[in-house]
Order: C-alpha cells, then sequence, then structure tokens
C-alpha cells in the first residue's frame, strides 16, 4: 500500500522546500506540492513537520568482543534503538582477530547480523594484521560491497597495526578503489603514558583521560594523512575529538589531499570535567576520550568549514555491571558509550536549535555526506525518486528528556541523563515500511538488510 507524507518541509543537502512524498514499495515514486493520492494510500499529515533523510551512522559497535566482554547493544536491541532516533542505517566494523583471516571476522559478524538487525546495517573490515594472507583477501571482499577498512593506531596486541601495515595496506586498498579509515592515535605512547599512570598508584578513570593527551591523536592524525598522501590514497578519520587533529586535517587539505573527518557527537557536547567525578566518570571512557570547550569550538567549526564531514557515534555500551571490570585500574574499564539512538535529536537540538548549523548541514552531516563517503548513494541518503523510502519526521518544536529510563538501547545509564532536547523524531520510515510511529516500533527483527556498498563517491 503506498504511502504518501504530506505537506511537510522536506530537506535534503540541497534543497529545502514544502513538498509531499509518495512511497510505493521500498522507494520514493513521486515528489512535488499537492500530488493525488491513490487509492488505498495511507496519508501521513506531515504539515508543520520537517522531514529528512533517514540518518547513517557510520560507526558502531555492536555486539562487538573487545577488552575481555562483549557490547552490550545486539543487532537486535542496537539497530531498533537507532531507528527510533531516526538512523535508518548504520555500518559496523568487522574486526579481524591477529593470526586468523579477514573471512573468519567476517562470517563470525554475518552470524551475529543476519535475520537479527531491525533496520539497515553494512560493515567496514578492520584488519588488525597486514600480511600477504590478508593481502590477497581485500579484492574479494571489496567486490562483495565492503569497501570501508579500517586501521588502528592504537590498542597493541590487539587491534593496532603499525606503520609498515599502515602503508601495505593503503596501499592494497586502493589499487581496489576502497577506503582507508583509521581509528588515529598514536598507540605506543598511551600505553606508556598508561603504564606510567598504574605505576604511579593512579587508577581513577580520570588517568584514562590523562593517558591519552591531545598530542597522541594530533601526532597519529597526521602521519596517517602523511602516509595517505604518499599512497596517493583517500583517507577518513574516525571518531575525531580535539583541535590539534584537526588542524592535521586542516594542514593536508592545503595541498588539495582528500582526507576526510568524523566527530562523533559526544565531543560536540560533552567535555573532560565529566571524569572529575571518582568513578561515575566511567560512564565516559571512551577511546580518545572526552576533550576540553576549546576542542568543541574547533570541532562545530569544522563542520561549517567542510573539515568534518560526518557526526557518528561511535556507539559502544557497556553495562554498569561491565564497566565495573575497571573499578580499581581505569586501563580494564570497556571502553565505549551508548549515543546511536539520540545524535540526531542532540545534533538537531544544540547544532541546529542552538544555530551553530544550518538544519541542511544537519542533514549533510547525519546523512548525505556518510552515503557518499561509504558509497550507498543515492540509494541512501537523500529524498529522490528512486532512492529508498528511509524518511524521518521530525517534530521541530516537541520537547524531550533523555533518560535511561525511556531509551531502547540495552544500557543501564546514560551521558545524557536529563537532558531535554526540543524536537523529536515522530515517524520513521525504512525502505517504504514505518519502522516506528509514536514512540512504538513497527517492524520486526530480521527486517533491517546489508546493505552492499559500492566504491566511494564523495
Ligand atoms: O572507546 C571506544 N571508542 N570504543 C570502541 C572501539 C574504538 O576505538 O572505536
Ligand atoms: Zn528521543
Ligand atoms: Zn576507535
Ligand atoms: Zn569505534
Amino acid at each position: 500500500m503506498p504511502i504518501l507524507l504530506q505537506n511537510g518541509r522536506v530537506v535534503t543537502a540541497d534543497s529545502d522546500g514544502i513538498c509531499d512524498i509518495l512511497v510505493e514499495g521500498e522507494q520514493i515514486v513521486a515528489l512535488g506540492r499537492h500530488l493525488p493520492v491513490p487509492a488505498d494510500t495511507t496519508v501521513l499529515d506531515c504539515t508543520g513537520k520537517i522531514v529528512v533523510p533517514g540518518g547513517i551512522d557510520p560507526h558502531v559497535h555492536l555486539e562487538m568482543p573487545f577488552m575481555g566482554t562483549f557490547s552490550s547493544d545486539t543487532y537486535e536491541t542496537g539497530t531498533r534503538a537507532a531507528l527510533h532516533g531516526g538512523t535508518t542505517t548504520v555500518i559496523d566494523f568487522v574486526l579481524q582477530k591477529q593470526g586468523h583471516s579477514l573471512r573468519a571476522a567476517l562470517e563470525e559478524w554475518q552470524g551475529r547480523a543476519t535475520g537479527n538487525a531491525v533496520g539497515d546495517y553494512s560493515f567496514h573490515l578492520a584488519v588488525t594484521d597486514f600480511n600477504e594472507n590478508t593481502k590477497a583477501e581485500i579484492a574479494e571482499i571489496v567486490a562483495e560491497g565492503i569497501t570501508s577498512f579500517k586501521a588502528f593506531m592504537a590498542y597493541k596486541g590487539s587491534l593496532m597495526i603499525d606503520d609498515a601495515q599502515l602503508i601495505g595496506l593503503m596501499q592494497e586498498v586502493k589499487k581496489h578503489g576502497g577506503l582507508v579509515t583509521a581509528h588515529a592515535t598514536n598507540g605506543d605512547v598511551i600505553d606508556s603514558l598508561i603504564a606510567q599512570h598504574r605505576a604511579a598508584g593512579q587508577l581513577a578513570p580520570l588517568y584514562h583521560y590523562l593517558s591519552q593527551p591531545e598530542v597522541t591523536e594530533a601526532e597519529a592524525s597526521g602521519r596517517f594523512a602523511d602516509l595517505a598522501n604518499y599512497a596517493g590514497t583517500e583517507a577518513y578519520i574516525v571518531h575525531m575529538t580535539c583541535e590539534g587533529a584537526l588542524n592535521q586535517v586542516r594542514h593536508a587539505t592545503r595541498r588539495n589531499q582528500r582526507v576526510l573527518a568524523e566527530t562523533c557527537i559526544q565531543y560536540l557536547l560533552l567535555d573532560a570535567s565529566l571524569y572529575q567525578h571518582d568513578f561515575e566518570g566511567a560512564k565516559v571512557v571512551m577511546s580518545p576520550p572526552l576533550r576540553e570547550k576549546k576542542d568543541q569550538t574547533a570541532l562545530w567549526a569544522g563542520l561549517n568549514q567542510g573539515l568534518v564531514q560526518v557526526v557518528g557515534t561511535d556507539h559502544c555500551p557497556f553495562l554498569w555491571e561491565q564497566k565495573l571490570a575497571g573499578k580499581d585500574d581505569f586501563s580494564k574499564i570497556p571502553n565505549g558509550h551508548p549515543a546511536v539512538e539520540h545524535r540526531m535529536e542532540l545534533l538537531f537540538s544544540e547544532g541546529v536549535g542552538d544555530g551553530k548549523i544550518t538544519l541542511q548541514r544537519f542533514v549533510e552531516v547525519t546523512s548525505t555526506n556518510a552515503a557518499k563517503i561509504f558509497g550507498m548513494f543515492p540509494r541512501k541518503g537523500t529524498i529522490s525518486i528512486g532512492a529508498d523510502a528511509d524518511l524521518v519526521v521530525i517534530d521541530p518544536a516537541k520537547k524531550h528528556v533523555i533518560s535511561a529510563a525511556t531509551h531502547h538501547m540495552n544500557v543501564d545509564y546514560s551521558a545524557y541523563e536529563g537532558w531535554e532536547v526540543t524536537g523529536k523524531v515522530e515517524t520513521v520510515l525504512l525502505r517504504g515500511q514505518v519502522a516506528v510511529a509514536a514512540g512504538e516500533t513497527k517492524v520486526a527483527k530480521g527486517y533491517g538488510q546489508f546493505i552492499k556498498r559500492s566504491k566511494t563517491a564523495f
């Protein structure tokens, strides 16, 4: 049955106006004012509402084995929570196990995702051991629609690769038209600072923050950009937090290099003062850590200057009980925090509502740019005829309060507990189906599909 979204303010990265949207099957089939209403059509009155493309969060970790445990959202709970906040597609990171193949890791992730996702998803492949065998697997992985790869420049002993492997990965991925992304922090320096703090008996969450000073991120971001420049490949820096790293991107753009950057909602809105509160700070122990006000200012400016193209989340929740593993030693606190559900509402409220970014910039950084960078555009990331009908209806005036008591993520706290946001995601369509309406999930586990991606088109 067709669905007509009538009379909403429809906003894309390059248009903004009152418009009707006709949806048939999985796609948008007509756009225009006062569209005729075919028989049997369900009409959604969007008067006074804003309609934007379904959000894309290209940085999540669902049910990820990490630091001796698993992140607490499954494909089911994580993608469902994402839908409630207007994010219709997520990209998760498959983590190769050192000493094993890329294929084995991919199959493990497929096993967790297939039949369980509620919303759409795709994968990046994190190569944690680049050698002749894994090198030979890259071409095939790209051909299967997994066109982006990740290098960890930290977490030595589990995920980190060295610079020799990094340059090899860049060269090989370039050959096949893929994109290399990086967790760009200096793992050796961080490990040394962690050891110094532990030796001095400095064991509170605050020392997680103090073990990852800005220089560890700025240095690695610059190194990553320089090596990508040498290899002649595009580069994408995930979860950028600070002015020093952003300046490395700025520097690279001056030589006309394409270094793309993603920040995450928490780095725009939260700061390192949260680490002062004894063990409570464990809720925001993540890597890289939260930074300072001057970094938030730099990142907002970076969004407006086009140096930072994407706002993701690095959604990687752990239950409080899991965080307690680091009660006596910050280095054992599982790194990560929950955010996938509230990325869009927070950015709408604090970014658009507060005048820091325009509504069109909001659409770009929550959806369109990620679709382009990661090879899903124009199927995803925009509102046009033939695109997937992934649509988010926002009531721009409606206020609500974020709380762990009402969110859908499988985690028992929120870093945004008690925050009042203005602007509420009311209705969400995913591939032509109403997925969320008035706070209720309307699609079942298994509705979410794997999205095969093409090569980068940004
Ligand atoms: O703290 C974080 N970010 N946990 C997830 C893994 C990563 O580094 O992205
Ligand atoms: Zn909400
Ligand atoms: Zn990371
Ligand atoms: Zn991450």
